[in-house]
């Protein structure tokens, strides 16, 4: 991701309650590692990690677990955690769907974020997209009834395929139209992705998915909201 060069970590923060390996990560994840028992909220591909510092502070009373694969965008993303201070979120460094299948026990999570995943573009690569049928298997058997999939892309194709995927596979319900916002300041976006997007004037595809309510098949559901 990010074509500008990263900004420098100050050295003297203090990563090591907000960055982890995966496999210091517990079979499964519970309350004693995440410091007490809250609802938990997992971002897949954190990025640079805005959206788990802004929803962290959104949500005192939630706990989150973001995974990114690429070490250097963890750390990244755990400094500005530790900067902030921010006490109930922390990212691990590895593979998303490995985090799901082999650390989430069944219905553990309130919700699961999956943000402009990267597209993977040529046909031969398609198979490297992180929404393939098993996470998306894994992401439901994780999820408790009510808790939801977030879904966010600039990538048509990859959406519309993601939904039908969705569709196939699970039995969460939607997709639940989301609305688009108006930034109240430079960094007001769900993610840097989004950020980057919306200034190019592009398109932003977002839909919700909700475990345990009936499937809509009424053509209203799943309204794209484009940015105006
Ligand atoms: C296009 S970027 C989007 C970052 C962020 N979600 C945003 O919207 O700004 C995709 C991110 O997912 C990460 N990623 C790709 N595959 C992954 C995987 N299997 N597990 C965890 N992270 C992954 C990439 O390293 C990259 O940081």
């Amino acid at each position: 991701m990010g074509r500008r060069a990263l900004r420098k970590i100050d050295p003297a923060l203090d990563l090591s309650r907000r960055l982890f390996a995966l496999d210091a990560v517990p079979r499964p994840v519970d309350a004693a590692w995440l410091g007490r028992r809250a609802p938990l909220e997992v971002e897949a591909g954190s990025g640079k990690g805005l959206f788990l510092s802004a929803a962290a502070m959104q949500r005192p009373e939630h706990e989150f677990l973001g995974i990114e694969i690429r070490p250097k965008y963890a750390r990244f993303a755990a400094a500005r955690l530790a900067k902030q201070q921010i006490k109930n979120a922390r990212i691990v460094c590895g593979d998303a769907q490995r985090l799901v299948r082999e650390h989430l026990a069944d219905s553990s999570a309130a919700a699961v974020h999956v943000y402009f995943p990267d597209p993977w573009w040529k046909a031969r690569h398609k198979k490297r997209r992180l929404l393939n049928e098993l996470f998306l298997r894994d992401v439901e058997r994780v999820l408790q009834p009510g808790g939801s999939l977030h879904f966010w892309t600039d990538v048509e194709e990859y959406f519309q395929a993601t939904l039908a995927l969705i569709r196939e596979v699970t039995k969460l319900a939607g997709p639940l139209s989301v609305a688009e916002s108006a930034p109240q300041h430079d960094l007001d976006y769900r993610t840097h992705f989004e950020r980057r997007t919306r200034l190019a004037g592009e398109r932003v595809y977002r839909a919700e998915f909700r475990k345990g309510e009936p499937r809509q098949d009424s053509p209203g559901r799943g309204r794209i909201v484009s940015p105006s």
